[in-house]
């Protein structure tokens, strides 16, 4: 079943998109996503869930990338699947509630992102792929892209964009024209902050020519041949709202953005606020919920605690007097009267203890008990 939003805080306007108007450039375009992932860096939450479906701004994050697709006009949808691969298929089903027609194509031992495009080719029904990594949240209508690649008539054309350390992405310098002239997948060196966003057009015939039935890296083998054969592959340059939601730092973030309208996402239907609350969630008075956090179904925030820029999932409590920062709290979670949670982890079920301290990183796997004050890091009581 597709998820409902419910209350938000302090209501505003979202931000506006950069939408283009051409949506014949979406026919015989399919959508291929990336989904096959582990999602290491967010584990444990990611040990019970693949990464696109865990909640953002309270929809799997997956929908959010889902609506903007449909909001381009793009009916057909592949979702390369791999890990917990069943789980989207589960939620999503023919995608019909949302206005999509959903394909799955399942990697029984992943493919890698090369080989997990190359392995949809048998469920593609256009001329064009725009393909996905379904992790990114971005601003960037995809039409925008498609219109890049008809009008340099390019063999590939990707997203990019401009970050800070692009030493964690691929970074792909261009030339004037916008041809990209090399693709150095994570190097320490970065000759440029341009990056790889995690969008491709490929024409079909491209594809085609990925090597099948193996593992290949779309980063490290595919761009690179490409760039040698001399193939026309160009860039779409833009500075739309972006960010990688694979850490637990962009994870929080991202989701406080979707909440606060800082990114747009069609899946929210223009709604943003200060925080937001779902159906079933309880709010003792006093408790203060800010910088976009969000309450998940079921879940208790107790009299005086302290919500900001977090995600806490459905039926997770926090008890009178807790502080939670930049924090996500897993399904279940009990956070302890007075304990304070920031920059941290919490898996699913797990109980921290009255007073503790869960500062810096800390990731608290699913089930643990933390005893009341039985983890601080400082003396006094
Ligand atoms: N089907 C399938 N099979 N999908 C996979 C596989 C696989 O074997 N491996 C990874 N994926 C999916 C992930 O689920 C994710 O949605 C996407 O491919 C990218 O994988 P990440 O693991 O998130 O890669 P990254 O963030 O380190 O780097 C990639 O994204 C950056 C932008 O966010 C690269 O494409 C970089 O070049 C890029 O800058
Ligand atoms: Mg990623």
């Amino acid at each position: 079943m597709v998820g409902q939003i419910f209350r938000f805080g302090a209501a505003s306007t979202a931000a506006s998109e950069n939408r283009e108007t051409d949506l014949s450039l979406a026919d015989g375009t399919d959508a291929v996503i990336l989904v096959g992932g582990k999602g290491t860096r967010l584990r444990p939450l990611t040990l019970s869930a693949p990464k696109p479906m865990l909640p953002t701004a309270g929809l799997p994050f997956l929908q959010h990338l889902l609506s903007r697709i449909k909001a381009a006009g793009i009916k057909h949808v592949v979702l390369g699947t791999s890990f917990k691969a069943e789980v989207f298929e589960e939620y999503f089903g023919d995608g019909s509630g949302l206005g999509l027609e959903i394909d799955y194509v399942m990697e029984d031992e992943p493919l890698g992102t090369g080989g997990g495009i190359r392995n949809v080719l048998p469920k593609l029904r256009g001329d064009t792929v725009l393909v996905f990594n379904g992790d990114v949240l971005g601003g960037t209508d995809p039409l925008a892209v498609l219109r890049t690649h008809r009008e340099k008539n390019a063999d590939v054309t990707m997203h990019l964009v401009r970050v800070g350390d692009p030493r964690a992405f691929g970074c792909v310098p261009t030339d004037e024209e916008g041809r990209v002239t090399a693709f150095l997948e994570k190097t320490q060196d970065p000759p440029t902050d341009q990056i790889n966003a995690g969008c491709y057009v490929f024409s079909r015939e491209m594809v085609e020519q990925i090597p099948a039935d193996r593992p290949v890296s779309v980063e490290r083998e595919v761009f690179p041949k490409l760039l040698t054969d001399g193939a026309k592959v160009y860039g779409h340059v833009d500075a739309a709202y972006w960010r990688d939601m694979g850490t637990p730092e962009d994870f929080v973030r991202g989701s406080a953005d979707l909440v606060r309208g800082i990114a747009p996402s069609p899946a929210l239907n223009g709604q943003s606020g200060e925080f937001l609350v779902h159906e079933g969630a309880g709010v003792a008075p006093g408790a203060l919920l800010m910088g976009g956090t969000v309450v998940g179904r079921g879940a208790e925030i107790g009299a005086g605690a302290r919500v900001d820029g977090a995600v806490v999932f459905d039926g997770a409590k926090v008890d009178a007097g807790a502080v939670v920062e930049r924090s996500i709290i897993g399904f279940g979670v009990h956070v302890g009267p007075r304990a304070l949670v920031r920059d941290a982890v919490i898996g699913d079920g797990a109980q921290i203890g009255a007073r503790c301290e869960l500062v810096g990183g800390a990731r608290v796997w699913p089930g643990v008990i933390i005893p009341d004050g039985g983890l601080r890091f400082s003396t006094d009581v």
